[in-house]
């Protein structure tokens, strides 16, 4: 059997800045978790219970920091594979004081697979995910039909999955995919795409598509409850 495991992200760390690594030594203790086989247990990780959003691949960070010092309500969990983009991040989290954040530096599939509970999330927002707009590596896109069946079992019933992409193809693969799911209902009232809801931020790939002349569409679908 083929065990080789296609994932949508190659690890490369790129170049980190003093600035970011001196923020991972910091400050890793108090915002970061560890990937390992056990289901989390919410109110022990945030210190309160409240409800939790996922947000897998967040890049620099700009837009979670946003929202999570908007939103001071929820929780919010962030998934970046990406080092200086950890760091980046967590720079954020300290000037702005928030402390509703907490960060897994893995794979989020596995995180989703191993260490959040079904049924659990009220929202997952994948923004701007890596586009592999090569057909020969379309393969490696993160949205596939079991990626779909993944995320729904961990959405509460009536939770939330939001995904944004300024690439046409992909945001017409991702409308299919999710379409296809018995337990999503698309949100937008034509069926299609959604405006950008208020409590998204322009992130920072969103800013580089745009300024290349792509479009932008979102996609909101709920769990049926
Ligand atoms: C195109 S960037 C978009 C970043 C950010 N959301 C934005 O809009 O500016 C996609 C990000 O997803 C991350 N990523 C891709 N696959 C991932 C995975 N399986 N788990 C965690 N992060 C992933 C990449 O490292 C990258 O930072």
């Amino acid at each position: 059997m083929n065990t080789h495991k296609i994932r949508s992200f190659i690890r490369r760390q790129g170049r980190i800045t003093p600035g970011q690594q001196g923020a991972i030594e910091r400050l890793w203790p108090k915002y970061g978790l560890e990937y390992n086989n056990k289901v989390i247990n919410y109110s022990e990780i945030f210190d309160r219970k409240a409800p939790l959003i996922v947000e897998i691949g967040f890049g620099n960070g700009d837009s979670l920091a946003k929202m999570a010092a908007n939103q001071s309500e929820n929780n919010y969990l962030g998934i970046e594979v990406h080092k200086p983009g950890i760091g980046h991040l967590l720079l954020q989290l300290e000037q702005l004081e928030i402390n509703n954040v907490r960060i897994f530096n893995h794979d989020a599939v596995e995180i989703l697979e191993h260490n959040i509970a079904d049924n659990s999330l009220i929202g997952i927002h994948l923004f701007f995910p890596d586009p592999w707009p090569k057909k020969r590596h379309h393969k490696r896109r993160i949205v596939q039909s079991n990626f779909i069946d993944l995320i729904t079992r961990k959405l509460q019933p009536g939770g939330y999955f939001h995904a944004a992409t300024d690439w046409h193809d992909y945001a017409e693969h991702i409308l299919k995919v999710l379409q296809k799911h018995p337990a999503l209902i698309n949100q937008s009232s034509d069926g299609m795409y959604c405006e950008r809801p208020d409590y998204r931020p322009v992130t920072k790939f969103e800013r580089r598509g745009l300024a290349l002349g792509h479009g932008v569409w979102d996609l909101l679908f709920k769990k049926t409850g």
